[in-house]
């Protein structure tokens, strides 16, 4: 008999009113019951005669999902629902970032006692031993340590019998991209195509997305009530993560990017339009995220030429990209630089970008 847990549990939550029931999800679920029979079976066996001897099982190569699709779809929650129907103790559920810090930090360890080039098998072995299921949340690439790092540790682990889940916002062939010498990194993406079950969550539903009501996403005027509404509005959208600061390279030149969780992105207004920032850098971000946060915006009219300026480039770069925006603001749009003509534009596309239909739009970026 087929063995389906995932789908007992999912059906429970759809029960309870817990969730929605989710075509693309029912269909996720579906490939991680073939993926937890699988690692169940893997788990059992053992040789009669190693078991006579009292050796450990001998372990086959782990195999993989790759679970994949743009924010809010439900990658970490059906994780985690497959995540508790396995059974051993010896599963590991955690953050990408807290694992990759971890890992560096064995390295480190080892390569300090002299253990050279093996280091980075010897933490697989560890890492093994420790799991035969490791599930990794919000996979990804960052960097060229990560990226030179990654493929080796991965295929160490599994070749020592872990089976592995990602859960990522990164179709495999985007993995890394326009990074310093991807080349070196292809070999690892071939290997996840070749050796993961791939699970894309193509649904059109952005949960933490419905959430949200239209009109909620401007609020005015500033003050504690405004930044505690920002506040709620950011904690629905993350899902209560406060976010992590992460740096972009635009032009050679490094922009911070003080909070980002989920596709969203915080920022106080000064940050971004009272720095020398301008195009190419709201470009950036506008490809990067989903939904842009921008606090504390002051009146512009009058002296605050630059700052408009570069607010109103803001704006249209946002609203070409279909960027929802969360702002708090000293005024209404219309008041925001009343008198400034080149600004009537931009107060249009603002009320504009407040409506329901833009915040509830079908995503573009991924
Ligand atoms: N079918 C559903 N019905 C109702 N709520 C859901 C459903 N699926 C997921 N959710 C909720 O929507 C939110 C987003 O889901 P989840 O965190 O799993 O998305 P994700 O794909 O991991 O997003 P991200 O890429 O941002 O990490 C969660 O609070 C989750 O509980
Ligand atoms: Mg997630």
């Amino acid at each position: 008999m087929r063995d389906s847990k995932v789908a007992r549990a999912y059906e429970a939550l759809v029960a309870e009113g817990a969730i929605i029931d989710d075509a693309a999800q029912r269909k996720a679920v579906a490939a991680l019951d073939t993926f937890g029979a699988r690692l169940a079976h893997a788990l059992a066996a053992k040789s009669r005669l190693r078991q006579m001897l009292r050796l450990p099982p001998r372990k086959g190569m782990g195999e993989g999902v790759y679970l994949t699709g743009r924010v809010g779809r439900g990658k970490t929650m059906l994780m985690d629902l497959f995540f508790k129907t396995v059974e051993t103790a010896k599963k590991r559920r955690v953050h990408h970032g807290e694992f990759m810090e971890e890992i560096h930090g064995r390295i480190h360890a080892l390569r300090a006692g002299k253990h050279g080039a093996d280091a980075i098998s010897t933490v697989a072995e560890g890492i093994a031993e420790e799991a035969r299921l490791l599930c990794l949340d919000e996979f990804q690439v960052n960097d060229i340590t990560d990226a030179m790092l990654l493929g080796r540790l991965f295929k160490a682990v599994m070749q020592r019998g872990t089976f592995v889940v990602f859960s990522t916002n990164t179709e495999p062939d985007k993995l890394y991209e326009d990074g310093l010498n991807r080349q070196l990194f292809l070999p690892f993406i071939a290997f996840i195509k070749q050796r993961f079950t791939i699970i894309e969550l193509s649904g059109g539903t952005d949960y933490r997305l419905r959430r949200i009501a239209g009109g909620e996403a401007y609020i005015t005027p500033l003050g504690e009530r405004a930044d505690q509404h920002i506040e709620r509005l950011w904690q629905k959208l993350t899902d209560g993560e406060p976010g992590r600061e992460s740096e972009l390279m635009v032009n050679g030149r490094v922009l911070r990017v003080p909070r980002a969780a989920h596709g969203a992105a915080r920022f106080q207004f000064a940050e971004l339009c009272e720095e020398a920032l301008g195009t190419a850098d709201y470009l950036a971000l506008a490809r990067l995220f989903d939904t842009l946060f921008v606090e504390n915006v002051p009146l512009l009219n009058g002296k605050r030429r630059d700052a408009r300026r570069r607010m109103i480039t803001l704006i249209d770069t946002l609203y070409d990209g279909q960027i929802r925006l969360a702002m708090s603001a000293a005024a209404a749009p219309e008041a925001l630089a009343s008198g400034e003509s080149d600004f009537e534009r931009t107060a249009s596309r603002l009320r504009h970008m407040q409506s329901v239909e833009y915040w509830q739009r079908e995503g573009v970026s991924s």
